[in-house]
Parts: structure tokens; sequence; C-alpha cells
């Protein structure tokens, strides 16, 4: 074969062509490898870029999908926008971790800006952003984030929520509203010193509001709107969207407006009066105290709101669901409650008791994945990482399905097992790869407070409850396919609780 091609003449004029090429692309490529490559990625197409290549309705795994062709560092365009994205737990902590401040900026997309402006903590950068983010962390750890106050807050918010669950009397309900309330009054207690009645119609529609909101976040509309902003008012989705968050900001305003009327700068009550009583403290020639004004104030509120309510609300309403799928693992939940807690209050400080419970929680947040992509990231300067060039405010998504799914990292991360956590001596042990609050500079602000209403919340209600498909519903048609938004959120379905005796 090989003879035939050298003996023909043709064949070998040609094979020296080749030869060149071949040469010059070496000489090509060694020449331009001085400047650095940028991430690989599938082809794009002009104006569409790789918009046909992925499916939007759920991203998360069709870019999970990508990394496994183009590796953990490759770009896709949405659009003419280019995205890089992060895959795979070594990936996502080298970038976050371990160049927190490159990686370390905001994308402000166009519907971000709607929201809040630029003010606030999730939607902002520079120094208004760390100034917030500091006041936010300090002022609910003094409130006891991870401490009593909050506890106190919570527990107090068990006794309503199990109160509303035993209503029904072990009968089929729909546990969606009343989950969104118990999580949403946690941070209005912490936010106002208030708590609202689950039959409270205002409340209803804020907490209607706010859910709506992040569910519109995901949808293909606002994708559009993000590319080409001028369209907004095209998109019924986008105006529906600015109504919601109308509403919302009156109503906030209101409840700080009367705050601040009743304002005793010697007592703080509550988050808003911390802020307003830090703003007074500021001299004015102390430059932080330009961060201190009502849009500030108005917006931090609102995303603790938005990010803190529906994030616990989803993750607790796929443990239930789990429970309910999963019943041997929910009778080992149990038998370990009885044993150790009994029926008095359970308190935080259970929790190192109860190694079990701890895993079941802990692989719970893993395997419901609620947020898949973080919240977009955008480099603060050029980066070089992995050996590939990374341009100032390049969109970065941290892609947390990669996480929380590594191949490396899990022994099963495709199945709900709560062993992920546990020793061989049933301890419980945590690991490196649970990333579902991200990490880094932007990570998760309010994961102490999460963990401990989690905690908080799941064991008092599997200490009183035992939960069932409804009846004539065998286990495995509970669907635990995803409801797509900005969070991952179980389908609206119905559970009984059945009271334990
Ligand atoms: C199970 C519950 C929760 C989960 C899974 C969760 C997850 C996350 C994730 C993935 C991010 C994005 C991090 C990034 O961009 O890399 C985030 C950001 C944030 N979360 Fe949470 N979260 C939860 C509960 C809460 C609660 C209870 C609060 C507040 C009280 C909160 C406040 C925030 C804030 C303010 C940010 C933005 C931080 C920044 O941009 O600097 N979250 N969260
Ligand atoms: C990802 O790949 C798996 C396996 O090849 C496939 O079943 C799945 O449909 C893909 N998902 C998406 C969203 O592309
Ligand atoms: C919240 O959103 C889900 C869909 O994501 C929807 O089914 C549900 O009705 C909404 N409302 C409440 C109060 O949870
Ligand atoms: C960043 O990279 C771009 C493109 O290579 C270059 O034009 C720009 O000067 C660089 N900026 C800095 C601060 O190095
Ligand atoms: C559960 O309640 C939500 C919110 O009101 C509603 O959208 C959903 O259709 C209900 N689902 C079922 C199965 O009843």
């Amino acid at each position: 074969m090989l003879e035939d091609i050298f003996q023909s003449p043709t064949s070998v004029s040609l094979f020296g062509v080749f030869v060149a090429l071949l040469l010059l692309h070496l000489l090509y490529s060694s020449f331009s490898s001085q400047k650095r490559p940028e991430p690989l990625g599938p082809r794009p197409l002009p104006v569409f870029g790789n918009l046909f290549q992925v499916d939007l309705k759920r991203l998360d795994q069709s870019l999970f999908n990508l990394s496994k062709t183009y590796g953990p560092v490759f770009q896709v365009y949405f659009g003419p926008k280019k995205v890089v994205v992060l895959a795979g737990y070594r990936t996502v902590k080298e970038a976050l971790l371990n160049q927190a401040e490159e990686f370390g900026n905001r994308e402000i997309t166009p519907l971000f800006y709607d929201f809040n402006q630029g003010h606030g903590i999730v939607f902002s950068n520079g120094d208004s952003w760390k100034e917030m983010r500091r006041f936010a962390l300090t002022t609910l750890r003094d409130f006891g984030m991870g401490k009593k106050m909050s506890e106190e807050i919570i527990i107090e918010e068990c006794g309503y929520l199990i109160k509303e669950m035993e209503q029904y009397g072990g009968e089929a309900f729909n546990n969606t509203q009343a989950i969104n309330y118990a999580a949403s009054n946690v941070i209005s207690a912490l936010m106002f010193k208030k708590r609202f009645e689950y039959k409270d119609p205002v409340f209803q529609t804020m907490v209607e509001k706010d859910n709506e909101t992040i569910r519109l976040t995901g949808s293909v509309s606002i994708m559009i709107y993000n590319l080409c902003p001028w369209l907004g008012p095209f998109l019924k989705n986008w105006r529906d969207m600015m109504k919601n968050i109308e509403a919302n900001k009156a109503h906030l305003r209101k409840l700080i407006s009367d705050l601040k009327e009743t304002l005793d700068p010697e007592i703080c009550r509550c988050f808003v009066d911390a802020f307003l009583i830090q703003k007074k403290h500021l001299k004015d020639f102390d430059e932080k105290s330009s961060h201190y004004h009502d849009e500030n104030l108005l917006y931090s509120v609102m995303n603790l709101f938005a990010a803190g309510t529906d994030t616990t609300a989803t993750t607790l309403k796929w443990g239930l669901l789990y429970m309910a799928k999963f019943p041997h693992i929910q009778d080992r939940v149990q038998e370990e409650l009885s044993r150790v807690v009994g029926s008095r209050q359970i308190q935080t400080e259970d929790r190192k008791n109860l190694p079990y419970t701890d895993a079941v929680i802990h692989e719970t947040q893993r395997f419901a994945n609620i947020g898949p992509l973080a919240i977009p990231h955008k480099t603060t300067r050029n980066v070089t990482f992995q050996g590939y060039f990374i341009k100032k405010d390049t969109t970065v998504f941290p892609l947390l399905t990669s996480v929380l799914y590594d191949e490396n990292e899990w022994e099963s991360p495709h199945s709900f097992n709560p062993s992920h956590f546990l020793d061989d001596e049933g301890k419980f042990i945590r690991r490196d790869a649970f990333m579902p609050f991200s990490a880094g500079r932007r990570a998760c602000l309010g994961e102490s407070l999460a963990k401990m209403e989690l905690f908080l919340f799941f064991t008092s209600l599997l200490q009183r409850f035992h939960f069932t498909p409804p009846p004539g519903v065998p286990e495995d048609e509970l669907d635990l396919k995803p409801v797509v938004g900005m969070t991952l959120a179980p389908k609206p379905q119905q559970l009984c609780a059945v009271r334990r005796r």
C-alpha cells in the first residue's frame, strides 16, 4: 500500500505538499502559541453562536455534556456573547478559591441590572458590594446566624409549619406554599423582626411573586432579553417581572419606613435597624458612609429575601420528596431521631449526634443541585487559567452540576446515597466536592443560616410526621424531574404527612 503511494509520481508530490503543509502548520502554531490560546469550544455560528448546540431547557446538563468533549475549561457562545464554563470539582475550586480575585466579579446582565440598578449584594460589584456583603455577613452573625437568635426564630417557625401540616390529618396535600412561607418568615424575622400569618394575603402575594421571578429568570424569553434588551417591552415575561419587582419594592419600602419611624438607636431589633444605626454612626468623612443609602438598604433586604427564601424552601421540599420516595432511608432517619432525641425539641447542638440524618441532609443538597450554574461570575482582569487566556470582563459559569455530580469525586453521583457522607463506622464525613453554596469571594453568604434552617426544619418535621406518596401512588411514580428556572425545584406534587405515634 505505502509502496504504491511512493511509486506513483502524483502521489509523491501530493505527499510532499502534505508534509510542507504540516511543517507550515507546526511553525505557525509555535508562533501563535506565544499568545496564549483561548479555551476550546463548539464552533459557533454567526449571530446564533452555539444556541443550537445547547438545550436551553436543561442548560447545566448540556454544558456538563460539552465538558466531556471540550475539557474542564471551555467556551460557548450564547448568540454573540461568549461564556467560559468551568467544569469539575478541581477546576471550579482552582478558579473560585485559588484565583478568587480574578474570578470574583458578578456578571450583571441587563435583567440583573433591572432588578437592583447595581445596588445591594447579589448583583453589584466593587466597593459598594464589598461593604454591603461585609455588613450583611457581620450583622446576620451578630443576630446569631449560626447562633441563638436565629435558632429561636427557626424553632418558633417550625411550630407553625407543623401546625399547618397537621391540619390535613394525614391526607394528601400540596406543601409548596406552606414551606415557602416558613422560609420567608425566617428571613422576615431577621430583617424586620416580624412574622406573617400564612393566610395573610399581602404576604402570600409577596412570596408568590418572588417565586415567579425566580422561575421566569431561567426562561428562554428572558435569555433573549439579556441578549437584546431593547426587546424587553415586547416580552410578556419581562413586563410581568418588572411589575412583580415594583410591587415587591413598594411593599418592602413600607416595612422599612415603619421601622424608621420607630427607630431607637439604643435598641437594635433587626437587620434594617442595624443598617440605619450604622448609617448614623458613620461620620460623613468616613468613605464607607457613602454606601449606606436607602437604595442599598432596600436592595440588600430584597436580595436577602430572594436569595434566602426560595433556595431553602426548595431544598426542604426536595428533602421531603426524597423521604417519600426512599422510605427505607426515611426509616433510618426516624430511627436515629427517636433514639437520640426522642420527642423533646431538637436543637442545632443535636446535629453532631445525628450523623445519618446529617448525611441525608447533605446528600439532599448534593443530589437536588438546586443552583446548577451558581450565579454567573465575571473576570476582574485578564487571566491565564490552566494555560488558557481569558479576557477581563468575560462571563464565567462555575458549573456546580459538574462538581456535585463529578464522577471523580463521588462513588455513585447519579443515585441518592447518604453514604457519600459517612465513613465505615457510620460517622459523618465532610466532602470537599460538596459545593451547593459555591465557593470563594462570591460564595453564598447565607450558608450557615441555610444549614441551620435545613437541619431544624427537616428534623422537626420528620420527628412528627412520616411522609408518603398519596394513597394508591407507588413510590417510583414520584417524579424527581425538576422544574427548571434559576433554581431546580421539584414539581409541585402532593404528599401525605402522617402523624407518627
Ligand atoms: C439551601 C439554601 C441556599 C443555597 C443552596 C444557596 C446557594 C447560593 C449560591 C450557589 C450562590 C451563588 C454563589 C456564586 O455566585 O458563586 C448564592 C449566593 C448568595 N446567597 Fe445563597 N443559598 C442558600 C441560602 C441563602 C440564604 C438563607 C441567604 C440569606 C439569608 C442567602 C444569601 C445569598 C446572597 C446574598 C448571595 C450573593 C453573594 C454575593 O454575590 O456576594 N443564600 N447562594
Ligand atoms: C447529556 O448526555 C446524556 C448522555 O449522553 C444524554 O442522555 C442527555 O440527554 C444529554 N443531556 C442534554 C441536556 O444534552
Ligand atoms: C412557585 O413556583 C412553582 C414552579 O416553579 C409553581 O408550581 C408554584 O405554584 C409557585 N408558587 C408557590 C407558592 O410555590
Ligand atoms: C488584556 O488583553 C487584551 C486582549 O489581549 C489586551 O488588549 C489588553 O491590553 C489586556 N489588558 C491588560 C490590562 O493587560
Ligand atoms: C400545588 O400548589 C401550587 C401552588 O399553588 C400549584 O401551582 C400546583 O398546581 C399545586 N399542585 C398540585 C399537584 O396540587
